[in-house]
């Protein structure tokens, strides 16, 4: 080595020897090394790194007849450290820089390494924000966070959960890793609900105050960011503090895979509080290289030589160095290493500080480039750097501590995601994608369960669930508090207990009644309190969406018109409409029926009945329908048929009456009527509008409708909704109210002379409210869905409101004045079973005659037995017998009614009988 300086103060010139005729190859070139000694990867990277220069110095092919010389620096995880050593290797002359380990250092010294134009090469400093443009000369030769938060997204993503709480240490490593967690997490529609910094010299108590605090939070996914810890303290708390347990999901960055790798050896009994924990490590692909020196590291294990176990920080490291052996190698083969002064920095040299050591590497520039252009196979694989500077991934390992031993479930890569076989397989398969299925082997989560963890809790039983609850003042049937017994009661409460039960999990809750009770509350303040965190949920309001997230409505609703209704026209039919249709057919059904009835218990004892068959129908239905003016002329004689006419007579009287009522007060009401066709006429007239209190429609109607609030009259309930549209607008009332469906409904159950004008004019539903992006809104929805499909949604309804029959079930076609049929069925029914029975007696009577008659008349037979008559009382015999007797009037019914009855009668039918009978 020759050795030459010209110009002593301001240029140094190595002057070259090499076999080259332009330049002479250096005897030594010097590699400064900036790490911390004692920590986990520190003390993999030094022995990885002492081995990469002494394999470089004995490989003859690179960097032939020069010495590397590899300058060691202890920065102790000092930033301030870290920086004077920076200053001190490159006094010494070092061509690169490899390290440093710690982000927070990098930013510091890369700052130094741009003004020195010394290239710095970190295989373990992970912090994106490296990769900016602020910082040229940093090279990284591992993955970036921004690389491996993509991965822990996915795995969030991968596994369902939308929230996640960060544990990470407060430095530029922390915060910058977990900010681009932060935007990973985001692009999966998912976040990080809280965070959780430690002090970058965290102690036990440290921890235990921060994991007691997160256990108040909703969220059980922790994501763990930390730099490697040898005594994993952060899970010896968790363990402590009972979140090592089913619940809870642990997934660490790759800090912990190589904390375990480093364990030498690693057994049994450090895995034992780790169980669940899923974690990533920077996957380096198999090959006969990498075997070859983990087979050489165990063995400088056994000879006592590494005091660490080899983690994937190391390999980058062995890497790392001959990454920078092989572009000097190239470097010096065209130029001589010279330094300069830095001129920039002569200005300075006049406040004293004696910055005049400090050179400039000349061909800085070029070796970073020749750095960034290095292409190699080295330990692990294809080393080259992308346009960020850093390191070409291959991804991530996913492990899984499970049995006391490291696991690998599967493999991540960000052209292809999860899969179990490793990505360099998939790119020599030349997949793609869309051709996957993302995979992942079965993970045992903390507490030993495979089925993967909710992920969350929404309360437990210290912290129940606090639903708000408005204390409604009308309309109660849907939730209020009573007041005597301070129970919430409700549909909707009963709503959303049924729903719970469907909900695969148990929800611990408490109502919290809002409101004073003594009118109803503001649905908005309510809303904003879920949104702010100071209720939990239960709340059935309609456009809230933006601030808090709803359930799948339970009931549909809208706005409507209510007003006094009038919409029936005066027709030349109006007779017509106080029965309705069924009334008028069973009406003159019951004068057939009393027609024929009468005729059947009359026509043999009574002359009116009598005649020729055309005359004798006349005659029936005559009589039937001259009752309902009592203009019969025709008397009914049988006790039988007297029955009859009395029930009969007294159902006319009522049908009449009630006909009578009907038909005049349609006529009265139909003087009444409202102008008012829908919204459009609403809005267009002058008229007050009522509302509900607290309602949403007040500024509906407001905002959307611009109607003038003067003219929205608040209404608090049924009785004033009542009062009010009786008044009418001219007397200060209203002349409609605007209100949602349900709550008019069931205003209008009880009252028949309001109606709802035209057809609702928002479509909207009632639902349970949520804070934006509770996990329950979800399982709620789906439990909801669950109710309206078996029923349970309706039935709960009828049990609320329709003990006389559910509003829409009405017939809504039927005029509101209409005489139904069922008022009158009793009376019908007891019509027809009497005259049944009246019939029912006459049958049996006749029956009897004719079997007396019969016994008499064989007896007569027996005694004359001249004339021959059929000795087989066969059935056809019996018939023709019978209406034979019919027919001649026998002498019996002359003795039976000369018993019974008044002997006018009798007379009657003897004189008849003897008519015929001449
Ligand atoms: C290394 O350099 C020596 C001369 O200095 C030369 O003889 C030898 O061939 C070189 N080896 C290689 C592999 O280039
Ligand atoms: C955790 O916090 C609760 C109160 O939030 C406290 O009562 C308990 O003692 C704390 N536990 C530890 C181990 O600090
Ligand atoms: C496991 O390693 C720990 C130290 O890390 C040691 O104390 C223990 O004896 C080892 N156990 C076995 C079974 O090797
Ligand atoms: C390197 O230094 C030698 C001797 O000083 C000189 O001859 C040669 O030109 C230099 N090479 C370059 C590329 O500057
Ligand atoms: C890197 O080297 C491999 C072969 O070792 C080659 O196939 C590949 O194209 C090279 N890449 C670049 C960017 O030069
Ligand atoms: C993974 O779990 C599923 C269900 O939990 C089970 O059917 C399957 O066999 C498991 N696979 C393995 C490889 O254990
Ligand atoms: C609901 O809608 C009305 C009018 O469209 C609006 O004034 C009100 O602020 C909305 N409520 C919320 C919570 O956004």
């Amino acid at each position: 080595m020759k050795y030459l300086a010209v110009l002593p103060q301001f240029v140094f010139v190595w002057i070259v020897l090499c076999g080259s005729v332009y330049c002479q190859r250096p005897a030594v070139v010097k590699v400064g090394a900036i790490f911390t000694f004692d920590s986990v990867i520190g003390r993999a990277a030094k022995l990885a790194m002492e081995v990469a220069v002494s394999d470089i110095n004995a490989d003859p092919v690179i960097l032939n007849g020069t010495e590397l010389r590899l300058i060691e620096q202890d920065a102790s995880c000092s930033v301030f450290l870290g920086s004077i050593e920076a200053f001190e290797l490159i006094e010494q002359e070092v061509v690169t820089i490899i390290g440093p380990q710690s982000s927070s250092i990098a930013h510091m010294i890369s700052e130094i390494a741009n003004g020195l134009k010394v290239p710095l090469i970190s295989y373990a400093a992970t912090d994106p924000t490296l990769s900016s443009q602020q910082f040229p000369y940093f090279i990284r030769s591992t993955q970036s966070d921004y690389v491996q938060m993509a991965a822990i997204a996915d795995l969030v993503d991968f596994y369902g959960w939308k929230e996640v709480i960060s544990i990470y240490v407060d430095d530029d490593y922390g915060r910058n890793g977990i900010s681009a967690l932060d935007d990973a997490l985001e692009k999966k529609m998912a976040k990080i609900s809280y965070k959780l910094p430690l002090n970058i010299q965290f102690d036990q108590n440290d921890i235990i105050d921060a994991l007691n605090k997160s256990k108040l939070f909703g969220p059980r996914v922790y994501v763990v960011h930390v730099n490697p810890d040898p005594r994993l303290r952060i899970f010896a708390m968790a363990q402590k503090l009972k979140m090592m347990t089913s619940n809870y999901v642990w997934l660490a960055t790759d800090w912990f895979s190589a904390t375990l790798d480093s364990f030498s050896p690693l057994n049994g009994t450090s895995l034992s509080n780790l169980q669940g924990i899923v974690a990533l490590r920077q996957h380096t692909p198999e090959s006969a290289r990498k075997k070859a020196f983990l087979s050489q590291w165990s063995n400088m294990e056994q000879k006592g030589l590494a005091s660490s176990g080899l983690n994937t920080y190391g390999m980058y490291a062995y890497d790392t160095v001959w990454a920078v052996a092989r572009s000097i190698d190239e470097f010096i083969d065209e130029n001589n290493i010279t330094f300069s002064v830095n001129k920039d920095s002569l200005d300075i040299k006049v406040t004293g500080v004696q910055l005049g050591e400090l050179k400039v590497f000349d061909g800085g520039e070029l070796l970073r480039r020749k750095l960034l252009q290095t292409n190699f196979t080295g330990l692990t694989g294809q080393f080259k750097f992308n346009q960020d500077r850093n390191i070409v991934s291959y991804g991530y390992e996913v492990i899984n501590i499970d049995k006391m031993e490291i696991q690998r479930v599967g493999f991540w890569y960000s052209d292809f995601g999860f899969s179990v076989l490793p990505p360099e397989t998939l790119i020599a398969q030349k997949k793609n994608q869309s051709q996957l299925d993302q995979q992942l082997q079965n993970i045992t989560w903390p507490g030993g369960k495979t089925e993967r963890p909710r992920g969350w809790v929404i309360a437990n039983e210290d912290r129940p669930l606090r639903i708000g609850v408005p204390k409604r003042a009308s309309f109660a049937g849907f939730v209020t508090e009573e007041h005597s017994s301070h129970q919430i009661r409700g549909y909707c409460i009963d709503i959303f207990l049924e729903a719970r039960k469907l909900v695969p999990y148990d929800v611990p809750y408490r109502f919290v009644p809002y409101g004073d009770g003594l009118s109803n509350p503001s649905y908005d303040k309510l809303v904003e309190m879920i949104a702010n965190n100071l209720l939990g949920t239960l709340q059935f309001v309609t456009n809230r969406t933006r601030i808090v997230d709803f359930s799948q409505p339970y009931v549909a609703t809208g706005l409507v018109i209510v007003a006094p209704i009038n919409n029936r026209k005066s027709s030349a039919w109006v007779f017509l409409k106080p029965f309705t249709v069924e009334m008028w057919c069973v009406t003159a059904a019951a004068f057939v029926m009393i027609a024929v009835v009468i005729w059947i218990l009359e026509h043999r004892v009574n002359d009116d009945f009598r005649g020729p068959p055309r005359r004798q129908i006349v005659t029936m239905f005559l009589f039937s329908f001259s009752t309902l003016f009592k203009t019969n002329q025709e008397a009914t004689i049988s006790p039988l048929g007297r029955l009859v006419m009395v029930v009969w007579l007294f159902l006319l009287m009522v049908i009449t009456s009630s006909y009578t009522a009907s038909l005049s007060s349609i006529l009265t009401v139909q003087q009444l009527s409202t102008p008012i066709q829908g919204i459009d006429s609403l809005i267009a007239n002058d008229w007050p509008i009522g509302y509900q209190v607290g309602s949403f429609s007040y500024n509906y109607l407001s905002e959307s409708l611009h109607i003038p609030r003067s003219r929205l009259i608040s209404l608090s309930s049924p009785e004033a909704y009542e009062r009010a549209l009786r008044q009418g607008p001219s007397n200060g009332g209203v002349a409609a109210i605007v209100d949602e469906l349900p709550y008019v409904e069931l205003f209008l159950k009880q009252r028949t002379d309001f109606g709802i004008i035209g057809q609702p004019f928002t479509k909207s539903g009632w639902g349970f409210a949520f804070q934006r992006g509770s996990p329950l809104a979800v399982d709620m929805s789906t439990a909801i869905l669950k109710l309206s499909e078996n029923g349970q949604l309706q039935k709960l309804r009828e049990r609320w409101f329709c003990k006389k029959g559910c509003p829409e079930e009405r017939n809504q076609n039927s005029e509101p004045h209409q005489l139904q049929l069922v008022s009158f069925w009793g009376l019908y029914i007891l019509c027809v079973i009497i005259t049944l029975s009246a019939l029912f007696v006459f049958l049996l009577r006749v029956v009897r005659q004719f079997v007396r008659y019969k016994k008499r008349e064989m007896l007569s037979s027996s005694s004359s037995s001249s004339t021959p008559t059929s000795s087989s009382s066969s059935c056809s015999q019996l018939i023709y017998n019978f209406f034979d007797f019919i027919d001649e009037k026998e002498e019996a019914i002359k003795k039976m009614f000369s018993h019974c009855e008044n002997p006018q009668i009798h007379v009657n039918s003897a004189t008849q009988q003897h008519g015929t009978s001449v």
